[in-house]
């Protein structure tokens, strides 16, 4: 479903922030991309969100050539077919839970009634279905994560892509979180995560990529088998792991 071929992405001011990034996905795998800050977690998740452009390489979601679409088809894919779970929440300020979650779908074109309603719904999945009326500051972090989720899913996207979406929340909000994600992933949503957060990968076997310096590593049977292999220190994700094909 997304294919990487040598992706480079080089930002105004030189910096290199892919490198030749080679990368499969397949419809209903659950990856997390792990690296150190700066390594081009985000800078990934944008190019496959279609959300930034690569310098060169091609990016293929559902078989079709990102570069080969004009900006409104990008926004058509995105609609579609993404849903997008950021660090920050980027919830819409002084709007309730329902509206933040409901209007996501304006762009899908649905009406308002049915919009409303597959918010509830959605925000009963993530258990905020006693949350509705509340506004972003009438809720905590992990409300506000989880309000984030539901708008990600309200759209029934194929691909869930989150950067670091555990990454303000205490411990065990954080297990409480990816445990959400797997549901969702459970149904057959492909889901990218960007994470930090060692101890939470060590939870679960997910095909890990390793990014560093813009190039990345693909360690498929996840964190067990690459320290087996590595032995890498438990906050380094830096050290080199036998590398993969993919
Ligand atoms: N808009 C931009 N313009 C110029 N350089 C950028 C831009 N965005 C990111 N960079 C640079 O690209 C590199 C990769 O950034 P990116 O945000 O992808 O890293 P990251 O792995 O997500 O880091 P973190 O863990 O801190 O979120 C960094 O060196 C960063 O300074
Ligand atoms: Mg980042």
């Amino acid at each position: 479903m997304i294919e990487l071929n040598t992706v480079t992405k080089v930002y105004d001011g030189g910096v290199r922030a892919l490198d030749g990034v080679t990368l499969s996905i397949v419809d209903g795998e659950a990856v997390a991309i792990v690296g150190p800050s700066g390594s081009g977690k985000s800078t990934i998740l944008h190019v496959i969100g279609t959300l930034d452009r690569p310098t060169t390489g091609s990016v293929r979601i559902g078989g079709r050539e990102v570069a080969h679409l004009s900006d409104r088809e990008l926004s058509a894919v995105r609609a579609r077919t993404i849903g997008f779970v950021f660090q920050q929440f980027h919830l819409a300020v002084a709007v309730r839970a329902v509206d933040n979650v409901a209007d996501w779908l304006l762009y899908a074109g649905v009406p308002y009634r049915e919009r409303r309603r597959r918010a509830i719904s959605a925000l009963e999945r993530v258990g905020l279905g006693h949350r509705l009326r509340h506004r972003p500051h009438e809720l905590s972090g992990g409300e506000k994560q989880r309000v984030a989720i539901a708008r990600a899913i309200v759209g029934e996207p194929a691909l869930i892509l989150a950067d670091e979406p555990t990454g303000n929340l205490d411990p065990q909000l954080a297990i409480d979180i990816l445990g959400l994600f797997e549901e969702i992933h459970e149904t057959g949503t492909t889901v990218l995560f960007a994470t930090h957060d060692r101890s939470l990968l060590e939870l679960r076997s997910h095909r890990i990529v390793v990014l560093n310096d813009g190039r990345a590593v693909d360690v498929p049977n996840g964190l067990a088998i690459a320290i087996d292999e590595a032995a890498p220190p438990v906050d380094d994700f830096t050290v080199p792991m036998t590398r993969v094909a993919v």
